[in-house]
């Protein structure tokens, strides 16, 4: 009994890293009907080691092994055994072992998955195919899954790819989980193991391509030295089925090329790119194609030489084109814009630059269009250029990586956000054009067209910056392959295969994983007015005065009067007649205008009355409220996971859901003081400005600490905090408690910048109750700040202090480097407060 129960105990707490993701293959209990349906053998019916046959094989082997102990055999021949899992493409299978009339069509890497006891059949229509089938096997057996099944599937789309924003000095630009994996100090890193590791991750997604290196791209990618290198990574992913392709830079005939000129046009710049395109091609000879970024903040394009942008994507169209190339060229196009003109609407540009070059395209060319207007927000509406291309390829673009949402230090399941995107019905001529059926190229007719997803994972073993994110990437996957899955069977997929088949881990995960996203909406920015983030600095906390008076364009137009933009075509921006006429006349309304999508379209008072009822002032606070509510709620539900899930990962989750029950609340208290400082209107619900259960840190009593007026103010509680006198000088802040004795959550608001890891003690008559160092740099993933502001502004807690009305409280700082051990407020919190 005793051992078996610590054997039992063995397998939770051994620690996890992250580095497999959901491609664990953990160890399952095999029962009677299990042990009758394990295949004996598998035959790879192509056995050279770097096609993606051999590497299903060899999959299927390992998880095998992995899952059920189970030894299967390799080998090349026997097809015809009633115990093996034979693994081809369909012509090899019909080579080798005959033919097959139950095969139904397949599309380019489709694949039939054949399951029937221990009679297994995997076919793809390409190697890559049949590897996808693999993996979709694997993924059965992981989960327990021992159906009999005969199905076919297929792809919605050709382009299902993702994007690094790698540069070549191994920085990420908005990346969250550490440094590169393929690029370091200029040229392509040595070790290519990780590479390897991600290979295998999306090919198990039916990845088919990843573009390595930013789209701010630098020309020194196509040196000989680096080409040669990008040779190796393209070794690397090739037996998982995986292109590499590259993010060009504009520039490279001047920058690189010392020619003087980078004319689309000009005979020497044509010349230049055919001669390094075929460089390229000899040390990647399936390389999949460039994504270019042109004419876009401050990358150099075509319009340089007043060249059109169809002209620039030509150019390398003609390049790739001999090859089988093609060119992702992205719709991110706009120029900065002066906001006391009222008609001025960045989210217009991308309509406005493409339109009219509708048909210009080169076959091989495609629009890579982002999922909204804007940039990646909490909420837009879907793109109108979806809506007024009909002649050109295009692909989707969303961004796995959490820059406006979150960083991956807060948990956001993205496909719930994605969704309304995808399945959005944009009309044209009146009849269904759901986006997704636009990007597929079935709407318009198009052979080429899927999506390309912002990923930046890094070095760090949980990819993404931390392992609840992770849905995020492998849900992308499911969606570029079928844009109609299911944003919950998704997610409990990839549940089971990153943490078991408990129930309650399925439902808690779940249930929090499917809340999240309209929590963060909830506590950011509501109606459609966009994140209300920092857009001038790290994209990530609060600072909702930074979109406006800036020529960024991403702007509310909020005034003491009334917030949002007002994008009708009859008073405002013109931007609801991009639409086709049904979607144009439903946003040109106000009262069709969805409550969701209000303040994107229509420029009201706060006082303005919602469908709902509320009014939008109300409602800015009533959502901050429940939607930090929520987050509260996250760390709950998963500490009752504690002991079903493994140490390691069971508390870097834990820590990161603490942290964002923390920071909801700047957000929340940030955007609600923020909005009723500008309006003036108070919360009918007097919440907002009223926290009875805090004390200040600047009415404390202080000695070596001194106020300190924090910018934006309203990241701060008073909105001042403290810091010490000098960064030197050991701060104390002491105050007596009124409130009655009681058992109490402490928490303590203060603030963590990047440039020193001060350390802080709080105590009770004396007594320590709690102690902790400002590293938070080193332990979350989101972009760290040099300033006291809603980024740096954090909170700890610590649980079930019980306290004496009377006693003292003393907090004592200790600053380090330019870090002044700043504070902010403290909060005793009895059970069940939130404040
Ligand atoms: C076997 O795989 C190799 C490497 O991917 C490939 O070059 C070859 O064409 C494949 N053989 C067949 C018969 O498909
Ligand atoms: C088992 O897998 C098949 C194929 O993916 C699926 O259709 C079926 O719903 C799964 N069964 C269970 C119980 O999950
Ligand atoms: C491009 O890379 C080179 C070599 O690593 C570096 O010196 C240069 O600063 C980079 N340029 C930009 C714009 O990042
Ligand atoms: C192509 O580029 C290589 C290397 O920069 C150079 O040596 C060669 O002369 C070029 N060929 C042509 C045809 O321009
Ligand atoms: C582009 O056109 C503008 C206006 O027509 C003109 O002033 C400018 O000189 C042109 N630039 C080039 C590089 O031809
Ligand atoms: C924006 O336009 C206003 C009014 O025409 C002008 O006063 C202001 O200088 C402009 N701002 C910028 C940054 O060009
Ligand atoms: C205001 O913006 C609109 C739309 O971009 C533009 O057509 C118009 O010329 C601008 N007006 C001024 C005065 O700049
Ligand atoms: C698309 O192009 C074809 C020929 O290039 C043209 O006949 C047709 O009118 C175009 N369709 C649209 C919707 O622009
Ligand atoms: C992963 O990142 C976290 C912080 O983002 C850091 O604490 C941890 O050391 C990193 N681990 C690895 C292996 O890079
Ligand atoms: C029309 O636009 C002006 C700004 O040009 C604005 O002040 C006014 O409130 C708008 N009117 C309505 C009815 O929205
Ligand atoms: C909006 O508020 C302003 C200022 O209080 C007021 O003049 C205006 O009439 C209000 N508009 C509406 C539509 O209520
Ligand atoms: C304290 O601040 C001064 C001035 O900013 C700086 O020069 C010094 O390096 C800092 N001291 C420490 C220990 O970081």
């Amino acid at each position: 009994m005793r051992s078996l129960f610590f054997l039992a105990s063995l397998g939770l707490v051994a620690a996890e890293n992250g580095l497999d993701g959901w491609l664990r293959y953990a160890s399952l209990p095999c029962s009677h009907e299990c042990q009758s349906k394990l295949p004996a053998s598998i035959v790879v019916l192509n056995a050279t080691k770097t096609s993606p046959i051999y590497v299903a094989g060899s999959e299927i082997q390992d998880g095998l092994k992995s899952i059920y102990g189970s030894h299967a055999q390799i080998s090349k021949s026997q097809c015809k055994t009633s115990s093996s899992v034979v693994v081809g493409t369909v012509e090899q299978y019909r080579k080798a072992c005959g033919s097959l009339s139950e095969i139904p069509e397949l599309a380019e890497d489709g694949f039939w998955l054949s399951i029937d006891g221990r009679k297994i059949r995997i076919l793809g229509s390409t190697e890559r195919g049949a590897l996808y089938g693999a993996f979709e096997y694997l993924s059965m057996l992981a989960q327990g899954n021992f159906s009999t099944v005969s199905y076919a599937t297929s792809p919605s789309a050709p382009i299902r790819w993702v994007n690094q924003w790698d540069n070549m000095d191994g920085r990420i630009e908005r990346g969250y989980g550490g440094p590169s994996i393929f690029f370091n100090n200029g040229a392509i890193v040595d070790d290519l193991t990780r590479v390897k590791q991600y290979a295998r991750l999306l090919a198990s997604i039916r990845i088919n391509a990843v573009v390595v290196n930013n789209v701010n791209a630098n020309a020194t990618l196509l040196t000989p030295d680096n080409l040669k290198g990008l040779g190796r990574i393209a070794d690397v992913f090739r037996p998982y089925g995986i292109q590499v392709g590259i993010s060009l830079n504009f520039a490279s005939p001047e920058d690189l090329g010392g020619l003087d000129t980078f004319d689309p046009l000009d005979p020497s710049v044509i010349s230049w790119w055919s001669n390094i395109t075929e460089q390229v091609y000899q040390h990647v000879p399936d390389m999949a194609g460039y994504l270019v970024k042109a004419d876009s903040e401050g990358q150099p394009g075509p319009q340089t030489y007043n060249r059109t942008l169809s002209e620039g994507a030509n150019l390398f169209a003609k390049a790739v084109q001999p090859y089988g190339g093609i060119v992702m060229f992205r719709a991110f196009v706009y120029n900065k814009l002066n906001e006391s003109n009222w008609t001025a609407d960045r989210a217009n540009a991308a309509v406005d630059f493409f339109k009219d070059l509708d048909g210009e395209f080169d076959e091989n060319v495609v629009v890579q269009i982002k999922y909204g207007p804007i940039d990646f927000q909490v909420r837009e509406p879907a793109s109108p250029l979806f809506a007024n291309l009909f002649n050109t390829s295009t692909a989707i673009e969303l961004q796995v990586t959490q820059e406006y949402l979150g960083q991956q230090s807060h948990l956001v399941y993205l496909p719930p956000l994605w969704k309304t995107i995808l399945d959005f019905d944009l009309r044209v001529d009146g009849k269904s054009s759901l986006v997704r059926d636009v990007y597929t190229g079935k709407r318009f007719n198009r052979k080429l067209g899927g999506s390309a997803a912002v990923v930046n994972v890094g070095t760090n073993t949980t990819w993404l910056g931390s392992h609840l994110a992770m849905s995020n990437l492998y849900a992308y996957g499911r969606l570029a392959w079928n844009p109609a899955d299911d944003a919950t069977t998704m997610l409990q997929d990839w549940i089971r295969l990153t943490f078991g088949l408990d129930q309650t881990v399925l439902s808690t995960i779940t249930k929090m994983s499917m809340e999240s996203w309209p929590a963060y909406e909830g506590y950011s920015g509501n109606l459609g007015i966009q994140t209300l983030t920092d857009i001038l600095y790290t994209h990530y906390g609060p600072n909702p005065a930074s979109q406006d008076n800036n020529g960024w364009g991403q702007w509310t137009r909020a005034d003491h009067n009334g917030i949002g933009m007002d994008r009708t075509v009859s008073n405002g921006t013109g931007f609801s007649g991009q639409y086709p006429d049904e979607l144009a006349t439903i946003y040109e309304n106000i009262d069709s205008t969805p409550d969701d999508l209000l303040l994107w379209f229509h420029h009201v008072n706060y006082t303005y009355q919602l469908h709902s009822g509320k009014t939008v002032i109300q409602h800015f606070y009533d959502a901050h409220y429940t939607g930090a509510a929520t987050a509260q709620t996250f760390r709950t539900q998963w500490a009752s996971l504690e002991g079903k899930i493994d140490d390691g990962r069971y508390n870097h989750v834990l820590r990161r859901l603490d942290y964002q029950s923390g920071h909801s609340i700047i957000w929340r208290d940030a955007i609600n003081n923020f909005y009723h400082n500008l309006s003036g209107i108070p919360d009918t619900a007097k919440r907002v400005n009223h926290h009875p259960w805090r004390i200040e840190a600047e009415s404390m009593k202080l000695d070596g600490y001194k106020p300190y007026t924090v910018s934006p103010f309203e990241t701060a509680s008073g909105p001042v905090a403290i810091v010490t006198a000098s960064n030197t000088t050991v701060g104390t802040a002491t105050t007596k408690i009124n409130f009655a004795s009681g058992t109490y959550d402490l928490a303590v608001n203060y603030y963590d910048i990047f440039g020193g890891q001060s350390q802080w003690q709080v105590y009770l008559n004396d007594k320590q109750v709690g102690e902790w160092v400002g590293n938070s740099e080193d332990v979350y993933s989101h972009t760290p700040s040099i300033y006291l502001d809603g980024h740096s502004a954090i909170r700890i807690k610590f649980r079930g202090v019980k306290v004496k009305k009377g006693d003292t409280l003393k907090i004592v700082g200790r600053p380090d480097g330019v870090e002044p051990a700043p504070l902010d407020y403290v909060s005793f919190l009895p059970e069940g407060v939130v404040d």
